[in-house]
């Protein structure tokens, strides 16, 4: 019912209204005013609807967790807690293991070409109406209208800390496993973070207008280093970082959002990178100190982002992935036992499903399978099914995976909540070309260790469907595949499509308007989401939300041209202003059109 999401054009177009106080819910079509100039007669097509904001302040009917006051028993007594300040020009002098020098320190071999150009937090504007105008309604598209979602789906937006933050330095925040990126020592000509999208400052902004347009759910990720900058157990807790968190969080839900947090979004301590045998313990530490204070709010908790493509880029090891599984259970363990939290909380999974590329030939289905056991079966076997690392992983010779007890099983089997996963697109999959037994036995071929070569170019020579500018395409004949596949093997009580998203090819070399009206990006979300409701309705899986990729243009790890947002951001007017794209209508429009 486009109804739902309609209100009155009140005045001229151009005219600015501030949009909450629009009345809702009534029709009110595109505008089709007829003129008439003697020889021909004219349609004008302009939109005159409007976003709807969400209602506001949201309030929760009982906490997910007790009060703070509470609460606060589950810490460790002698915590120290303090803030650090980076000065450039101070002389360094020896004051212990977390004395500010030893912060300082920390830094020692990081600094950016860029300064944010401001830092104190910024207060939000309303939105004008101006802004919030409907674009262009879509011409005949097949629209599934009878097909509804529940009431409590989970719909909303996506973004993680680094990519948008900026601030790096600032507010006695730790150095990160991906502040190299971009450094100026790291002399990779990578745009830098510390600036980003400043978010760490235009939070509020953010929020706001998310909620101008509608937007009820926010996924973002807490810095783990802003909280415990040296990132090991046992060292000082940084309040500035806690204070910022906790008003992001008051923030969504004055303004009416329901926020979902991730405790780490890549974004490690860099310290924590040479040694993944103390990750439970500084992970654990670390979640405490977040989820004693803000957990009464949060209903949604994911304690990882994609560890499951980690190894060789965070993680040196696989068996660092044993290290990853037991600090979440941990976590998971602490949250519902002693803190007694009653939110949800998953680990989410990167996975571009590889179909086979020749279905009927059986080596292409075996290397599907295998290519899922990598990337799937290794972390959702133990969580999901209390069963022990697929033996395809085990069983490849210097892979030195080592198996779980029993013991760690059962810790781990059974600490998600439901299936999370980001499945930007799928991809079809053949045996690497030694084949897959040689090429296992051979560390040095290039598809060593899952030894299967992927493609998005079809049997038949087509590819799968329009390309982005790195690797999403709009294929949605794979979407309930995918989804399929997930709920067939692992048998979650519910599915979260936690990312999807595209950044249409050389996007960032258009103007501004044509950004802003991003067809592509819109066509990717509606022919996923519809997927998303047969999958739904006529293949009975349980998709409980999804989270789009992402809500503004970002740091796509290096680079601000791969951009994913549904809002732009301009880097150049110094006040780093948000602009809505098309999409995000659409996307918003979606689930008011198939709301029950
Ligand atoms: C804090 O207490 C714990 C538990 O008694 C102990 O293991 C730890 O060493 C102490 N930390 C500091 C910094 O004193
Ligand atoms: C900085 O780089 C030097 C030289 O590579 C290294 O010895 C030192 O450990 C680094 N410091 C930090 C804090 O990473
Ligand atoms: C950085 O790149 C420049 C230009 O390519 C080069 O001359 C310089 O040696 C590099 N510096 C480092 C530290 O790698
Ligand atoms: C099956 O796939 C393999 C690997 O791509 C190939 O060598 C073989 O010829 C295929 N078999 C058939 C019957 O197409
Ligand atoms: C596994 O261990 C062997 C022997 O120590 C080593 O040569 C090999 O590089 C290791 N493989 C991986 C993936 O680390
Ligand atoms: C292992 O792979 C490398 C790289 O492709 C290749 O040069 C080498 O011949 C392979 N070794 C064997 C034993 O097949
Ligand atoms: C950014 O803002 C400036 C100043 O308002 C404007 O001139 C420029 O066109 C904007 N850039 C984009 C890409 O919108």
């Amino acid at each position: 019912m486009r109804s739902l999401s309609c209100v009155v054009a009140l005045g001229v177009a151009g005219v600015s209204q501030p949009a909450q106080a629009s009345p809702v819910a009534q029709e009110s079509p595109a505008s089709r005013t007829s003129y008439s100039y003697g020889s021909f007669s004219y349609t004008q097509v302009t939109s005159t609807r409007y976003a709807t904001a969400l209602s506001s302040p949201l309030a929760f009917a009982t906490p997910f967790a007790p009060a703070f006051s509470e609460a606060s028993t589950l810490l460790p007594s002698n915590v120290t807690y303090t803030t650090y300040a980076l000065l450039p020009s101070q002389t360094i002098t020896p004051d212990g293991q977390y004395g500010q020098s030893a912060y300082a320190a920390l830094w020692a071999n990081l600094s950016y070409t860029s300064a944010p150009p401001f830092t104190t937090t910024v207060t939000p504007t309303p939105v004008p109406s101006s802004e919030l105008v409907y674009p262009p309604t879509l011409y005949n598209r097949i629209d599934y209208a009878d097909l509804k979602l529940p009431s409590d789906f989970i719909w909303g937006v996506a973004a993680s800390a680094w990519q948008i933050e900026g601030g790096l330095q600032l507010e006695g925040r730790g150095p990160s496993a991906l502040d190299t990126i971009g450094a100026i020592q790291s002399n990779d000509s990578s745009s830098d973070a510390n600036i980003a999208d400043l978010s760490y400052f235009l939070y509020k902004e953010d929020i706001a207008r998310l909620a101008a347009i509608g937007v009820p759910y926010l996924s973002f990720s807490i810095s783990w280093p802003r909280i415990v900058p040296f990132g090991v157990a046992g060292s000082p807790i940084n309040t500035e970082g806690l204070q910022h968190y906790d008003d992001v969080i008051n923030t969504c839900l004055e303004y009416g959002i329901t926020p979902i947090v991730t405790l780490n979004h890549v974004d490690m301590p860099l310290s924590q990178l040479s040694d993944f045998s103390t990750l439970s313990e500084n992970f654990l530490y670390y979640a405490k100190q977040v989820m004693t204070r803000y957990a009464d709010r949060v209903p949604y908790w994911v304690t990882f982002n994609e560890p499951n493509i980690g190894v060789g880029t965070s993680f040196s090891s696989w068996n660092d992935l044993t290290h990853v599984l037991t600090a979440h259970a941990a976590v998971y363990h602490w949250y519902k036992e002693e803190l007694q939290g009653t939110g949800q909380i998953t680990v989410k999974f990167a996975n571009n499903l590889a179909v086979p590329l020749d279905p009927s030939n059986s080596t292409h289905v075996d290397a599907a399978l295998r290519y899922q056991d990598f990337i799937l079966g290794i972390m959702g076997n133990p969580l999901f099914l209390g069963e022990q690392y697929p033996s395809e992983a085990l069983n490849t010779p210097n892979l030195n995976l080592t198996a779980l007890t029993p013991d760690q099983i059962s810790t781990i089997h059974g600490t998600v909540d439901f299936w999370a996963f980001d499945p930007y697109v799928a991809q079809f999959a053949s045996p690497a070309p030694a084949g897959i037994s040689a090429c296992a036995a051979n560390q040095s071929d290039r598809a060593w260790p899952e030894c299967v070569a992927t493609t998005m170019i079809q049997a038949d020579g087509w590819l799968m469907g329009d390309m982005s500018n790195a690797y999403a395409a709009i294929a949605p004949q794979y979407v309930r595949q995918q989804l399929g596949y997930i709920w067939d093997t692992f048998n979650p009580s519910g599915i979260l499509v936690a990312e999807f998203g595209f950044n249409p090819f050389a996007d960032s070399q258009r103007d501004s308007d044509a950004q802003r009206y991003d067809l592509e990006r819109t066509l990717y979300y509606q022919d996923f989401l519809e997927e998303i409701l047969k999958a739904i309705h006529e293949d009975g899986v349980n998709v409980i939300g999804t989270l789009a990729w992402s809500y503004l243009d970002n740091n796509e790890f290096g680079s601000y041209a791969n951009q994913y947002g549904m809002q732009s951001v301009n880097r150049t007017d110094g006040s780093w202003s948000r602009r809505y794209k098309r999409s995000l209508f659409d996307y918003v429009d979606f689930f008011h059109e198939h709301s029950a």
